[in-house]
């Protein structure tokens, strides 16, 4: 390995100490044998076993650093892979070859927690339910959302304000911005019912969502009991339509109400499958993206400083945070995307050919895994001179940057759904945030990254708050 490439990943090491902490952590990407397609690319002799844990991304890093960006590897039980660190190659993958792949066998145990929901779907599956789900998250129906996630902001700021006037002034951003995105979901998908039915006992039964770290067959089954409680609001609504308030939207009235080309709706089975699919997306990518983005805004006092001259010169005192304030705020944009570029929460993806096909000058056999990393793109020096580096400057409105780059929310049909959501959510937050608190880290130890389906910080991130003068 050249030293350069050396030094690069000894530090990306040091930075993301790397802990193995799930159990499940092969989940996405079991193999099996077929025949060798890719003999002529570069790629070591020997099998390599890739899945989502800390080891395969050293050893992405590793295949990278050694054999470039298109790397044949072949897993320990013969199955012909390909990794690509290629954005052209990943772009035209991801949007024009798109039905050439599935989302591959890996995905069998995923589906014990999501049963076949919208993520782990393939096919005519996929493509009805995909159909029946997107109007929900149409742009127009979103900002209905508006008024209840800023309300959930200005909960959490009342409980900061309690945090920076306590003895030790200090606020674990990571279990705030985790409990904060589950009821901020909750609320989405089921509106009046989260008060009224999910939380009415003073209990949130999901709320092991937002603690567990594991997913192991622990949380499949505490899932599976939520599944009998989402049945019973899904029920009362059936019997009493007129129960929730006529005023709420929410995504379980919208795909309650979708149906197909058929004019069939959703089954029961659907829904929860669905339902539960839209909580774990929803709520653990925006709160991790969040978690980081407090940790690099605390530790670079300038992008702070520029956050704060947007808030104040955008947002009037009192000012409602409608969706037009909201696209406003670029320099959040900004910073919430260089955010993602260094800690995108789906670090690691898998795709399996279906069909034989040409990428380019590549001959895709069928069966072909392939291994698609956000995080070893975004942070590989060639496509990302300084790759490390926090500098919101990259996404300036001026800057351009070629297809395929970032990759955080994926590409083409199966891009992320919930995008939209999660930026009107995330602006919100900081918008509502840090003009009342300055953070600052406790100490110079960097957060350490855990990498499992989604990556984490390995710890609570735990920052010093201090109320703002008004
Ligand atoms: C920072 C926030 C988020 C990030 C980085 C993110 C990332 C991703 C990625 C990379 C995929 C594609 C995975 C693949 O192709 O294998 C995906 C799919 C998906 N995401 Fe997100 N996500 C975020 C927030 C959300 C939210 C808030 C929701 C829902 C409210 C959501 C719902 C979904 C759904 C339903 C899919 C499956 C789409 C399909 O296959 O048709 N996501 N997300």
């Amino acid at each position: 390995m050249p030293r350069s490439s050396r030094l690069h990943y000894r530090s990306r090491l040091r930075h993301c100490k790397l802990r193995h902490a799930y159990s499940c952590a092969n989940l996405w990407l079991v193999m099996s044998p077929s025949d060798s397609v890719t003999s002529s690319l570069p790629g070591p002799a020997e099998p390599v076993a890739l899945g989502v844990d800390p080891q395969s991304l050293i050893k992405l890093r590793e295949l990278q650093s050694e054999y470039g960006d298109v790397v044949a590897v072949k897993s320990p039980k013969g199955r012909q892979g390909l990794f690509i660190n290629r954005p052209d190659l990943i772009h035209r993958l991801l949007v024009k070859h798109h039905d050439k792949f599935n989302k591959g066998p890996g995905f069998e145990r995923v589906k014990m927690l999501l049963g076949n929901g919208l993520i782990v779907s393939d096919g005519t599956t996929w493509r009805r339910s995909r159909r029946m789900i997107q109007p929900a998250f149409s742009r127009k129906q979103l900002h209905k959302l508006i008024d209840m996630m800023h309300k959930c902001c200005l909960n959490r700021a009342e409980r900061w304000e309690r945090l920076a006037q306590s003895q030790d002034q200090t606020v674990d951003v990571t279990r705030e911005m985790n409990d904060a995105g589950l009821e901020l979901i909750l609320r989405a998908i089921f509106g009046s019912d989260y008060d009224n039915s999910i939380v009415a006992d003073g209990k949130n039964p999901f709320g092991f969502l937002s603690k567990d770290t594991t997913r192991d067959l622990r949380v499949v089954l505490q899932v599976r009991e939520l599944r009998s409680l989402i049945l019973k609001v899904i029920e009362q609504r059936r019997k009493q339509p007129s129960a929730s308030d006529a005023s709420d939207y929410d995504f379980l009235t919208m795909l309650m109400g979708q149906t197909d080309k058929e004019g069939v709706g959703f089954s029961d089975k659907e829904l929860l499958d669905e339902i539960i699919t839209l909580t774990v997306a929803g709520y653990e990518t925006s709160a991790g993206t969040l978690n980081w983005a407090w940790h690099l805004i605390a530790s670079h006092p300038e992008v702070e400083s520029r956050l704060l001259r947007e808030f104040e010169t955008k947002i009037e005192p009192g000012a409602e945070l409608d969706s037009n304030l909201l696209a406003t705020l670029s320099y959040t944009q900004q910073v919430l995307d260089e955010t993602l570029r260094l800690y995108p929460p789906v670090w690691l993806f898998t795709r399996r050919a279906v069909t034989a096909f040409a990428l380019g000058d590549l001959a895709i056999e069928e069966g072909t895994d392939i291994y698609i990393s956000p995080l070893v793109l975004h942070t590989t020096e060639a496509h990302w001179p300084n790759a490390n580096r926090f500098d919101p400057e990259r996404y300036a409105p001026d800057k351009t940057h070629e297809d395929g780059l970032s990759l955080a929310f994926s590409l083409g049909p199966r891009r992320c759904l919930g995008e939209y959501f999660s930026f009107l959510e995330m602006k919100l937050m900081l918008a509502t945030l840090l003009p009342r608190f300055q953070l600052r880290p406790q100490c110079d130890v960097q957060p350490e990254c855990e990498l499992g389906i989604n990556l984490r910080s390995s710890n609570a991130i735990h920052l010093n708050i201090t109320p703002r003068a008004t």
